[in-house]
This record gives C-alpha cells, sequence and structure tokens, in this order.
C-alpha cells in the first residue's frame, strides 16, 4: 500500500527543498555507519549523498518502479557501486532485509502514513542493537509550499508518543531543518 499523499512533484522542485550533505550531516549519517536503509528513495535525493558518506551497503526501496529506475540511473551516471535498490511495497512485504543487520534507517517524509507505527516497527526489526533511526519530515505547524496536507504531518510531539520507549530512545531530539523541515533521530534500545 502506497502510503497516502507520498507522490512527488517534479524533481527540480523536490531537490529546490533540501541540501542534502548538510541534512545528512544533521541527521548523523556518518563514515561511522556501515549499512543503511532507506525506505521510499523518490528520485535519490539522499540515496546517492548518503552513499557516497557510509562504510557498507545502502538498501534502497521504492514502490514505484519509476523512481527506482531514476535512481539506478543516477547510480550508473555517478559510477556509485554500495546501492542495492529494490521495488517494493514495503509496508505489505517488509524490507526483507535480515533482522538486526543495518546501522541506520532512513525514514525521511514518509511519516504521514496513517500508521507511522508500522514503518517504526520494521525499522526497529532490521536495525542493530544501538542502530539510529532518521526521521525527516515536512513542518506539522507552518504551512509549506509542498508536502502533504497540513492535517495528516505528525508532529514531532506525535512521533515521541508513538514509539514505544522500550524500542528506541532519543539520541538527537527534534530540530529544524531549513525552512520547512525537521528532523530527529532515534537509537535502537
Ligand atoms: C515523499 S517521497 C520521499 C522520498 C525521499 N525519502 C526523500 O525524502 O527525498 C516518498 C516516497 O516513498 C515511496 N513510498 C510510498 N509508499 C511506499 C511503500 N509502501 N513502500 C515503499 N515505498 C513507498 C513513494 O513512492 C515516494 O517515492
Amino acid at each position: 500500500m502506497k502510503v497516502r499523499e507520498s507522490g512527488m512533484p517534479d524533481e527540480p522542485v523536490w531537490s529546490s527543498f533540501f541540501e542534502p550533505e548538510m541534512v545528512l550531516k544533521a541527521m548523523l549519517v556518518d563514515e561511522h555507519i556501515d549499512d543503511l536503509c532507506e525506505i521510499g528513495c523518490g528520485y535519490g535525493t539522499f540515496t546517492l549523498p548518503a552513499a557516497r558518506i557510509i562504510g557498507g551497503e545502502l538498501f534502497g526501496f521504492d514502490i514505484e518502479a519509476a523512481m527506482v529506475a531514476v535512481v539506478n540511473q543516477k547510480l550508473l551516471a555517478g559510477r556509485i557501486s554500495n546501492v542495492r535498490l529494490a521495488v517494493r511495497d514495503v509496508l505489505k512485504l517488509t524490507t526483507g532485509l535480515e533482522s538486526a543487520s543495518i546501522d541506520y534507517v532512513m525514514l525521511f517524509n514518509l511519516l504521514h502514513h496513517d500508521k507511522p507505527e508500522e514503518l517504526f516497527g520494521e525499522a526497529f526489526r532490521v536495525l542493530k542493537q544501538h542502530g539510529r533511526l532518521g526521521i525527516l519530515h515536512w513542518r506539522s505547524d507552518i504551512a509549506t509550499p509542498r508536502g502533504p496536507d497540513l492535517s495528516i504531518r505528525p508532529s514531532p510531539e506525535r512521533i515521541l508518543q508513538l514509539f514505544d520507549n522500550n524500542q528506541f530512545a532519543v539520541e538527537k531530539p527534534t530540530f529544524f531543518i531549513g525552512k520547512y523541515h525537521y528532523g530527529m533521530v532515534l537509537q535502537k534500545q
């Protein structure tokens, strides 16, 4: 099942909202990360820069074949060889990755799903102990030029209520990124 309102505008419009390297640094994606999982890779806005930073492999998933094709083209052009992409409905099928095998899960601009806890569950399963879950989303407190309807955007407070404190602790509390987004980084307990 595709996450509601998770379609993308044209790529130049989408890209104009982010400085990916700055975002990844703020989200604690660094060279100490070995393997990383990205759910909903979209145009690869964060996929390629993250793949250049991490030490291991990046496993990326998107329900849209067109998105995966676009990112695969960019990987070829950029000669990036540590990314494995799959067209996959992660909500229906999970990622299929081995449990406790991943150091970082990126859930970027996807948590307006009506049951975000389903995505937390999969992140928890695949992460190693002390692995990180990075959450980036459109701010829920202001109107923005793009993004899902304000009524379905999760606030940071709502996200903190939804995750299980026995599963995740806050490593980096909520902070604003750019004009329109917030981030937080959780750590698997
Ligand atoms: C709003 S875009 C964000 C893309 C990227 N994370 C970013 O921040 O640039 C959300 C992406 O998630 C994908 N998506 C939606 N539902 C999904 C599902 N059930 N399984 C895998 N991908 C999904 C969409 O096709 C879309 O490309």
